[in-house]
Protein backbone atom coordinates (compact mmCIF):
# COMPACT_ATOMS: atom_id res chain seq x y z
CA UNK A 1 0.00 0.00 0.00
CA UNK A 2 1.07 2.95 -0.77
CA UNK A 3 1.46 6.17 1.65
CA UNK A 4 2.19 10.06 0.76
CA UNK A 5 5.65 11.03 1.69
CA UNK A 6 3.84 13.60 4.36
CA UNK A 7 1.91 10.97 5.93
CA UNK A 8 5.04 8.97 6.59
CA UNK A 9 6.46 12.06 7.89
CA UNK A 10 3.93 12.29 10.38
CA UNK A 11 4.43 10.78 13.82
CA UNK A 12 1.56 9.90 16.01
CA UNK A 13 0.30 12.58 19.30
CA UNK A 14 2.17 11.20 22.04
CA UNK A 15 0.21 13.18 24.25
CA UNK A 16 -3.27 12.10 23.17
CA UNK A 17 -1.59 8.25 22.62
CA UNK A 18 -0.64 8.83 26.61
CA UNK A 19 -4.12 9.67 27.24
CA UNK A 20 -5.95 6.75 25.82
CA UNK A 21 -3.08 4.58 27.30
CA UNK A 22 -4.10 5.57 30.24
CA UNK A 23 -7.91 5.76 30.27
CA UNK A 24 -7.49 1.96 29.06
CA UNK A 25 -5.66 1.29 32.33
CA UNK A 26 -7.79 2.89 34.55
CA UNK A 27 -10.72 1.42 32.52
CA UNK A 28 -9.06 -2.62 33.73
CA UNK A 29 -9.37 -1.03 37.23
CA UNK A 30 -5.43 -0.52 37.58
CA UNK A 31 -4.90 2.38 39.78
CA UNK A 32 -3.09 5.00 37.15
CA UNK A 33 -1.87 8.57 38.32
CA UNK A 34 -2.09 10.49 34.99
CA UNK A 35 0.56 12.88 35.42
CA UNK A 36 0.47 12.78 31.58
CA UNK A 37 -2.44 15.40 30.79
CA UNK A 38 -3.23 18.24 29.51
CA UNK A 39 -6.77 19.15 30.30
CA UNK A 40 -8.04 21.07 33.22
CA UNK A 41 -10.20 18.58 35.51
CA UNK A 42 -12.74 21.44 36.62
CA UNK A 43 -15.80 21.53 35.37
CA UNK A 44 -16.49 23.74 32.32
CA UNK A 45 -18.52 27.48 33.28
CA UNK A 46 -22.07 26.88 33.81
CA UNK A 47 -23.06 29.68 31.40
CA UNK A 48 -21.27 27.54 28.58
CA UNK A 49 -23.98 24.50 29.52
CA UNK A 50 -26.92 26.33 29.79
CA UNK A 51 -25.79 28.08 26.15
CA UNK A 52 -25.31 24.59 24.76
CA UNK A 53 -28.59 23.27 26.44
CA UNK A 54 -30.57 26.05 25.38
CA UNK A 55 -29.05 25.34 21.89
CA UNK A 56 -29.95 21.58 21.83
CA UNK A 57 -33.26 22.53 22.60
CA UNK A 58 -34.33 25.20 19.66
CA UNK A 59 -33.29 22.42 17.89
CA UNK A 60 -31.06 24.42 15.92
CA UNK A 61 -29.28 21.60 13.85
CA UNK A 62 -27.88 23.31 10.86
CA UNK A 63 -24.40 24.52 9.06
CA UNK A 64 -22.29 27.56 10.34
CA UNK A 65 -20.53 29.78 8.25
CA UNK A 66 -17.12 28.06 7.59
CA UNK A 67 -15.42 31.06 9.55
CA UNK A 68 -17.66 31.03 12.33
CA UNK A 69 -21.30 32.35 13.86
CA UNK A 70 -21.63 36.10 13.85
CA UNK A 71 -22.64 35.50 17.83
CA UNK A 72 -19.20 33.60 17.83
CA UNK A 73 -17.62 36.25 16.27
CA UNK A 74 -18.97 39.15 18.85
CA UNK A 75 -17.68 37.30 21.76
CA UNK A 76 -13.94 37.02 20.54
CA UNK A 77 -14.31 40.95 19.22
CA UNK A 78 -15.36 41.52 23.12
CA UNK A 79 -12.38 39.29 24.20
CA UNK A 80 -9.95 40.87 22.28
CA UNK A 81 -11.05 44.00 23.38
CA UNK A 82 -10.95 43.38 26.75
CA UNK A 83 -7.44 40.86 26.96
CA UNK A 84 -5.39 42.82 23.89
CA UNK A 85 -6.85 46.37 24.21
CA UNK A 86 -7.92 46.40 20.28
CA UNK A 87 -11.01 46.75 18.22
CA UNK A 88 -10.93 43.98 15.54
CA UNK A 89 -14.07 43.41 12.71
CA UNK A 90 -15.77 40.13 12.05
CA UNK A 91 -13.42 39.99 9.26
CA UNK A 92 -10.64 39.65 11.24
CA UNK A 93 -11.54 36.69 12.87
CA UNK A 94 -11.63 32.91 12.11
CA UNK A 95 -13.22 30.28 14.83
CA UNK A 96 -12.18 26.85 14.46
CA UNK A 97 -12.02 23.10 15.41
CA UNK A 98 -9.92 24.63 18.67
CA UNK A 99 -6.93 26.31 18.55
CA UNK A 100 -5.36 23.62 16.99
CA UNK A 101 -7.43 23.69 13.65
CA UNK A 102 -7.04 27.57 13.69
CA UNK A 103 -2.96 27.29 13.94
CA UNK A 104 -3.49 24.62 11.60
CA UNK A 105 -5.18 26.60 8.68
CA UNK A 106 -2.96 29.73 9.63
CA UNK A 107 -0.04 27.78 8.46
CA UNK A 108 -1.61 26.13 5.62
CA UNK A 109 -2.30 29.57 4.56
CA UNK A 110 1.39 30.72 4.71
CA UNK A 111 3.65 28.28 4.22
CA UNK A 112 5.10 26.91 1.02
CA UNK A 113 6.97 23.64 0.76
CA UNK A 114 10.76 24.01 2.52
CA UNK A 115 9.67 26.98 4.15
CA UNK A 116 11.32 27.27 7.46
CA UNK A 117 9.11 28.10 11.11
CA UNK A 118 11.49 28.35 14.00
CA UNK A 119 9.95 28.07 17.52
CA UNK A 120 11.27 27.96 21.14
CA UNK A 121 12.21 24.68 22.30
CA UNK A 122 11.15 22.57 24.11
CA UNK A 123 7.67 23.12 22.09
CA UNK A 124 4.13 22.06 21.95
CA UNK A 125 4.53 18.50 20.20
CA UNK A 126 2.03 19.48 17.14
CA UNK A 127 4.42 22.03 16.05
CA UNK A 128 6.72 19.65 14.63
CA UNK A 129 4.35 17.79 12.96
CA UNK A 130 1.89 20.64 11.88
CA UNK A 131 4.41 22.52 9.86
CA UNK A 132 5.65 19.22 8.47
CA UNK A 133 2.19 18.95 7.62
CA UNK A 134 2.13 21.85 5.02
CA UNK A 135 5.70 20.06 3.56
CA UNK A 136 7.79 23.21 5.59
CA UNK A 137 10.24 22.12 7.63
CA UNK A 138 10.15 23.09 11.63
CA UNK A 139 13.01 24.89 13.24
CA UNK A 140 13.25 24.44 17.02
CA UNK A 141 15.60 27.32 18.60
CA UNK A 142 17.05 25.70 22.35
CA UNK A 143 18.16 29.00 24.49
CA UNK A 144 22.25 28.75 24.46
CA UNK A 145 22.29 29.38 28.21
CA UNK A 146 20.50 26.23 28.74
CA UNK A 147 17.74 27.68 29.99
CA UNK A 148 13.71 27.88 28.89
CA UNK A 149 13.93 31.43 27.97
CA UNK A 150 15.35 31.75 24.51
CA UNK A 151 17.19 35.14 24.13
CA UNK A 152 16.55 36.75 20.86
CA UNK A 153 19.57 36.49 19.39
CA UNK A 154 19.05 32.32 19.57
CA UNK A 155 16.12 33.21 17.16
CA UNK A 156 18.24 35.34 15.10
CA UNK A 157 21.14 32.63 14.95
CA UNK A 158 18.45 30.28 13.41
CA UNK A 159 17.15 32.84 10.47
CA UNK A 160 17.70 31.99 7.13
CA UNK A 161 16.87 33.18 3.75
CA UNK A 162 14.06 29.96 4.12
CA UNK A 163 12.75 31.70 7.30
CA UNK A 164 9.22 32.10 7.12
CA UNK A 165 7.61 32.41 10.32
CA UNK A 166 7.96 32.33 13.97
CA UNK A 167 5.74 30.46 16.70
CA UNK A 168 5.76 32.11 20.40
CA UNK A 169 3.68 30.35 22.85
CA UNK A 170 3.86 32.13 26.42
CA UNK A 171 2.78 30.20 28.78
CA UNK A 172 4.69 27.80 27.11
CA UNK A 173 3.98 24.27 27.17
CA UNK A 174 5.55 22.32 28.13
CA UNK A 175 8.08 24.31 30.53
CA UNK A 176 5.24 26.30 31.69
CA UNK A 177 7.74 30.15 30.82
CA UNK A 178 6.70 32.98 30.57
CA UNK A 179 8.59 35.19 28.31
CA UNK A 180 9.42 39.01 29.08
CA UNK A 181 7.67 41.74 27.98
CA UNK A 182 11.22 42.75 26.38
CA UNK A 183 11.71 39.43 24.49
CA UNK A 184 7.89 39.69 23.30
CA UNK A 185 8.64 43.15 22.23
CA UNK A 186 11.83 42.28 20.30
CA UNK A 187 9.96 39.62 18.79
CA UNK A 188 6.86 41.63 17.35
CA UNK A 189 9.45 44.36 16.00
CA UNK A 190 12.03 41.85 14.58
CA UNK A 191 9.22 40.06 12.51
CA UNK A 192 8.02 43.39 11.26
CA UNK A 193 11.13 44.64 10.06
CA UNK A 194 12.10 40.82 8.25
CA UNK A 195 8.51 40.42 6.90
CA UNK A 196 8.06 37.16 8.72
CA UNK A 197 4.67 35.77 10.06
CA UNK A 198 4.33 35.83 13.88
CA UNK A 199 1.80 33.33 15.39
CA UNK A 200 1.41 33.85 18.63
CA UNK A 201 -0.11 31.35 20.79
CA UNK A 202 -2.20 32.67 23.31
CA UNK A 203 -3.86 29.64 24.70
CA UNK A 204 -2.71 29.69 28.19
CA UNK A 205 -2.29 33.09 28.66
CA UNK A 206 -4.70 34.18 31.68
CA UNK A 207 -3.05 30.95 33.26
CA UNK A 208 -0.47 33.05 34.52
CA UNK A 209 1.25 32.74 38.50
CA UNK A 210 2.63 34.63 40.98
CA UNK A 211 0.95 38.11 40.06
CA UNK A 212 2.53 38.04 36.77
CA UNK A 213 0.32 39.51 33.34
CA UNK A 214 -0.05 38.78 30.42
CA UNK A 215 1.79 40.71 27.50
CA UNK A 216 -0.36 41.89 24.82
CA UNK A 217 1.92 41.88 21.73
CA UNK A 218 -0.01 44.28 19.73
CA UNK A 219 0.98 47.38 21.62
CA UNK A 220 4.90 46.45 19.79
CA UNK A 221 3.47 46.39 16.43
CA UNK A 222 4.01 49.07 14.64
CA UNK A 223 2.12 48.06 11.37
CA UNK A 224 -1.73 46.93 12.20
CA UNK A 225 -3.22 47.46 8.88
CA UNK A 226 -4.04 45.05 6.38
CA UNK A 227 -0.42 44.23 5.79
CA UNK A 228 0.53 42.72 9.17
CA UNK A 229 1.57 39.58 9.53
CA UNK A 230 0.69 39.33 13.16
CA UNK A 231 -1.81 36.26 14.20
CA UNK A 232 -2.94 35.69 17.79
CA UNK A 233 -4.33 31.99 19.10
CA UNK A 234 -6.71 31.79 21.57
CA UNK A 235 -9.43 29.06 22.63
CA UNK A 236 -11.80 28.12 24.81
CA UNK A 237 -9.92 24.29 26.04
CA UNK A 238 -7.65 25.34 28.67
CA UNK A 239 -8.80 28.70 30.24
CA UNK A 240 -12.37 27.05 30.42
CA UNK A 241 -11.75 23.63 30.82
CA UNK A 242 -13.67 22.87 27.83
CA UNK A 243 -10.65 20.65 25.77
CA UNK A 244 -13.34 18.67 24.28
CA UNK A 245 -15.72 21.26 23.02
CA UNK A 246 -12.84 21.87 20.22
CA UNK A 247 -13.50 25.50 19.54
CA UNK A 248 -10.55 27.95 19.64
CA UNK A 249 -10.09 31.09 17.00
CA UNK A 250 -7.57 33.29 15.07
CA UNK A 251 -7.18 37.15 15.13
CA UNK A 252 -5.16 38.22 12.11
CA UNK A 253 -5.20 40.85 8.85
CA UNK A 254 -8.51 40.05 6.89
CA UNK A 255 -6.78 39.01 3.79
CA UNK A 256 -5.33 36.38 5.95
CA UNK A 257 -8.54 35.11 7.33
CA UNK A 258 -9.90 34.86 3.62
CA UNK A 259 -7.78 32.03 2.60
CA UNK A 260 -7.78 30.52 6.26
CA UNK A 261 -11.66 30.25 6.07
CA UNK A 262 -11.19 28.64 2.23
CA UNK A 263 -9.38 26.23 3.82
CA UNK A 264 -11.50 25.79 6.46
CA UNK A 265 -14.38 25.44 4.72
CA UNK A 266 -12.98 22.36 2.33
CA UNK A 267 -12.08 20.62 5.40
CA UNK A 268 -14.45 20.88 8.27
CA UNK A 269 -16.87 23.52 7.34
CA UNK A 270 -17.54 25.68 10.46
CA UNK A 271 -17.35 24.28 13.87
CA UNK A 272 -20.37 22.98 15.61
CA UNK A 273 -22.97 25.44 16.52
CA UNK A 274 -24.24 23.52 19.68
CA UNK A 275 -20.01 24.17 20.90
CA UNK A 276 -20.18 27.51 19.53
CA UNK A 277 -22.81 28.33 21.53
CA UNK A 278 -21.46 26.91 24.49
CA UNK A 279 -17.58 28.69 24.16
CA UNK A 280 -20.50 32.22 23.61
CA UNK A 281 -21.36 31.53 27.07
CA UNK A 282 -17.91 30.80 28.24
CA UNK A 283 -16.50 33.56 27.24
CA UNK A 284 -19.16 36.19 27.85
CA UNK A 285 -20.59 34.77 31.16
CA UNK A 286 -19.32 34.83 34.69
CA UNK A 287 -15.52 34.83 34.59
CA UNK A 288 -15.00 33.32 38.72
CA UNK A 289 -14.08 29.65 36.98
CA UNK A 290 -10.95 31.22 35.11
CA UNK A 291 -9.49 32.75 38.33
CA UNK A 292 -10.68 29.80 40.41
CA UNK A 293 -9.08 27.12 37.80
CA UNK A 294 -5.39 29.51 37.82
CA UNK A 295 -5.45 29.65 41.82
CA UNK A 296 -5.78 26.02 42.14
CA UNK A 297 -2.88 25.83 39.18
CA UNK A 298 -0.65 28.04 41.09
CA UNK A 299 -1.00 25.77 44.21
CA UNK A 300 -0.82 22.76 42.42
CA UNK A 301 2.53 24.15 41.23
CA UNK A 302 3.54 24.99 44.28
CA UNK A 303 2.89 21.49 45.39
CA UNK A 304 4.82 20.05 42.44
CA UNK A 305 7.37 22.41 43.12
CA UNK A 306 8.10 21.19 46.39
CA UNK A 307 7.42 17.41 46.04
CA UNK A 308 10.37 17.75 43.00
CA UNK A 309 12.81 19.69 45.63
CA UNK A 310 12.65 16.77 47.66
CA UNK A 311 13.35 14.57 44.81
CA UNK A 312 17.04 14.16 44.92
CA UNK A 313 18.75 14.45 41.56
CA UNK A 314 15.97 15.85 40.21
CA UNK A 315 15.58 19.42 38.65
CA UNK A 316 13.25 21.66 37.76
CA UNK A 317 12.92 25.17 36.91
CA UNK A 318 9.50 26.99 38.50
CA UNK A 319 6.58 27.47 35.33
CA UNK A 320 5.64 30.90 35.78
CA UNK A 321 1.96 29.72 33.95
CA UNK A 322 0.57 26.48 32.42
CA UNK A 323 -0.40 23.25 34.08
CA UNK A 324 2.65 21.71 33.25
CA UNK A 325 6.40 21.07 34.87
CA UNK A 326 9.04 20.43 32.62
CA UNK A 327 11.72 18.39 35.10
CA UNK A 328 15.15 17.32 34.56
CA UNK A 329 15.29 13.48 35.01
CA UNK A 330 18.54 13.22 33.24
CA UNK A 331 20.43 11.49 36.72
CA UNK A 332 17.99 8.83 36.25
CA UNK A 333 17.96 8.41 32.46
CA UNK A 334 21.35 7.66 32.90
CA UNK A 335 21.36 5.99 35.83
CA UNK A 336 18.87 3.31 34.63
CA UNK A 337 20.25 3.15 31.09
CA UNK A 338 16.92 4.56 29.23
CA UNK A 339 16.11 7.40 27.50
CA UNK A 340 13.04 9.32 28.22
CA UNK A 341 10.72 7.23 26.48
CA UNK A 342 11.72 4.09 28.02
CA UNK A 343 11.63 5.31 31.32
CA UNK A 344 8.24 6.80 30.94
CA UNK A 345 6.89 3.14 29.81
CA UNK A 346 8.87 1.71 32.99
CA UNK A 347 7.32 4.15 35.30
CA UNK A 348 3.60 3.87 34.00
CA UNK A 349 4.47 -0.28 34.38
CA UNK A 350 5.84 -0.62 37.42
CA UNK A 351 3.99 2.05 39.45
CA UNK A 352 1.58 3.09 36.74
CA UNK A 353 1.65 6.98 36.66
CA UNK A 354 1.77 8.33 33.42
CA UNK A 355 4.21 10.77 32.57
CA UNK A 356 5.12 12.53 28.92
CA UNK A 357 8.65 11.76 27.73
CA UNK A 358 10.57 15.09 27.41
CA UNK A 359 11.81 14.14 23.54
CA UNK A 360 8.35 14.37 22.59
CA UNK A 361 8.79 18.29 22.97
CA UNK A 362 12.38 17.80 21.64
CA UNK A 363 14.31 17.53 24.68
CA UNK A 364 15.83 14.23 25.96
CA UNK A 365 15.91 13.58 29.28
CA UNK A 366 13.21 15.27 30.67
CA UNK A 367 9.73 14.29 31.57
CA UNK A 368 6.48 16.66 31.33
CA UNK A 369 4.43 16.32 34.19
CA UNK A 370 1.41 17.99 34.77
CA UNK A 371 0.17 19.78 37.50
CA UNK A 372 -3.72 19.58 36.09
CA UNK A 373 -5.15 17.09 38.51
CA UNK A 374 -5.19 17.18 42.30
CA UNK A 375 -3.03 17.44 45.15
CA UNK A 376 -2.90 14.46 45.93
CA UNK A 377 -2.38 13.04 41.92
CA UNK A 378 0.79 14.77 42.45
CA UNK A 379 1.60 13.94 45.96
CA UNK A 380 1.43 10.39 45.02
CA UNK A 381 2.44 10.47 41.29
CA UNK A 382 5.55 11.99 42.37
CA UNK A 383 6.10 9.19 45.73
CA UNK A 384 5.39 6.44 43.30
CA UNK A 385 8.23 7.62 40.58
CA UNK A 386 10.90 8.46 43.51
CA UNK A 387 10.16 5.00 45.02
CA UNK A 388 10.62 3.13 41.51
CA UNK A 389 13.58 5.34 40.34
CA UNK A 390 15.54 6.11 43.41
CA UNK A 391 17.68 2.88 44.27
CA UNK A 392 18.04 4.12 48.00
CA UNK A 393 13.82 3.26 48.35
CA UNK A 394 12.60 0.60 50.53
CA UNK A 395 12.13 -2.66 49.16
CA UNK A 396 8.03 -2.21 48.92
CA UNK A 397 5.54 0.27 48.10
CA UNK A 398 1.75 0.20 48.57
CA UNK A 399 -0.86 1.31 46.19
CA UNK A 400 -3.85 0.54 47.94
CA UNK A 401 -4.29 -2.78 48.88
CA UNK A 402 -1.49 -3.48 46.23
CA UNK A 403 1.95 -4.72 47.82
CA UNK A 404 4.53 -4.02 44.66
CA UNK A 405 8.35 -5.21 45.47
CA UNK A 406 11.30 -3.91 43.83
CA UNK A 407 12.62 -6.40 41.44
CA UNK A 408 15.17 -3.90 39.89
CA UNK A 409 17.59 -1.67 41.31
C1 LIG B 1 0.53 25.28 23.08
C2 LIG B 1 -0.78 24.76 22.63
N1 LIG B 1 -1.40 25.36 21.59
C3 LIG B 1 -2.57 24.93 21.14
C4 LIG B 1 -3.21 23.84 21.73
C5 LIG B 1 -4.51 23.37 21.14
O1 LIG B 1 -5.59 23.68 21.90
P1 LIG B 1 -7.06 23.28 21.42
O2 LIG B 1 -7.55 22.25 22.39
O3 LIG B 1 -7.85 24.54 21.49
O4 LIG B 1 -6.98 22.75 20.04
C6 LIG B 1 -2.61 23.19 22.80
C7 LIG B 1 -3.24 22.01 23.41
O5 LIG B 1 -2.63 21.24 24.10
C8 LIG B 1 -1.38 23.68 23.28
O6 LIG B 1 -0.76 23.12 24.33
Amino acid sequence: MSISIIAQSIAESATLKLNEKAALLRAKGEPIIHLGGGEPKTAAPVDAIIHAVANLNSGETRYTPADGTPEMKQAVIRYTEEFYDRKVEPENIIVSGGAKQAIMVALQTILNPQDEVIFPAPYWVSYTEMVKLCGAVPVPVYAEDGTFYPRMKDIEDHVTSYTKCIIINSPNNPTGAFYSEEFIAEIVEYCEKKGFYLIMDDIYHRLLFDGKRPVNCYKYAKDLTENSKLIVINGVSKQYAMTGYRIGWAVAAKRLIVPMTNIQAHQTSGPSVVLQKAAVGAINGVQSSVESLRRTLENNRNVMMQELNGFDGVHATKPDGTFYCFADFRYYTKLHKMNSKQLADFILEKVRVAVVPGIEFGMEGYFRLSTCGSVKDITEGIKRIKWALDPNSPNELYIGQRKLVRDWV
